[in-house]
């Protein structure tokens, strides 16, 4: 499975996602590879078991990295701009997008279910899209507050899977590690494990059905 972690707001946890879903997703021995699509290139570099990290900028680059990539699972990491995304979404077959909930980062939804409808019309009609929670801080009441009102607008478009606000994944990302390998007994490192979960159960239904969309 292609997965593009998109949103086209900046600081959201594009990269972070990108990271540790692959550590995740090779925890079961498939072969996983990342490929780094932001100029910021901050994906490569990074060491995971079991897990390739390629940069590749531009749409002929990007479009080799992905079919010569020959993973079970290749991670799109993203740039915050539409622009500089779009030739990484159509080679998708999921647009993966963390979402930290808070009022400013909520608004660019609809904008993101408009993107893949577009995609969607232009030749990828059973392309997915899902979005998840992430950087949550169970302190900040009014969260829960914006995490509700996204999953009544947006039901079964958002995981189950709440990715917590932890120092660990900073921590992890200075030591070019996922969380799963830096604090594998963390909070921040079982959702990464359980939002890997959701997307093989995603992908087993999206393959035996093309109308899950
Ligand atoms: N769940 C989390 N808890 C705490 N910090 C987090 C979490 N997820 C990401 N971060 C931190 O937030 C910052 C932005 O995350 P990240 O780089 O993954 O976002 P991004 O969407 O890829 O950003 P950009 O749009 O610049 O590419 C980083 O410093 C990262 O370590
Ligand atoms: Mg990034």
């Amino acid at each position: 499975m292609i997965i593009a972690l998109f949103n086209q707001k900046g600081g959201v946890g594009k990269t972070t996602s990108a990271i540790n879903l692959a550590a995740a997703l090779a925890l079961g021995g498939d072969s996983v590879t990342v490929v780094d699509a932001d100029a910021q290139q901050q994906a490569v570099g990074h060491e995971m078991p079991g897990v390739s990290t390629v940069p590749a900028l531009g749409a002929d680059e990007l479009r080799r990295a992905v079919s010569e990539a020959g993973a079970n699972w290749v991670l799109i990491d993203c740039p915050p701009s539409l622009v500089e995304a779009a030739p990484a979404l159509p080679l998708a077959d999921l647009i993966l997008a963390p979402l930290p909930p808070r009022f400013k980062d909520l608004s660019g939804l609809a904008a993101l279910r408009e993107t893949v409808e577009a995609v969607r019309e232009r030749g990828r009609p059973n392309l997915l899209l899902r979005v998840f929670v992430t950087q949550r801080d169970a302190r900040v009441a009014l969260q829960g507050e914006y995490e509700k009102q996204l999953r009544g607008a947006f039901g079964s478009l958002v995981l189950q899977t709440v990715v917590p606000r932890a120092a660990a994944f900073e921590k992890a990302d200075m030591a070019r590690q996922s969380v799963l390998d830096f604090a594998p007994s963390s909070p921040g490192a079982a959702a990464y494990r359980d939002l890997a979960q959701e997307v093989r159960a995603l992908w087993a239904s999206s393959s035996s059905s093309s109308s899950t969309n």
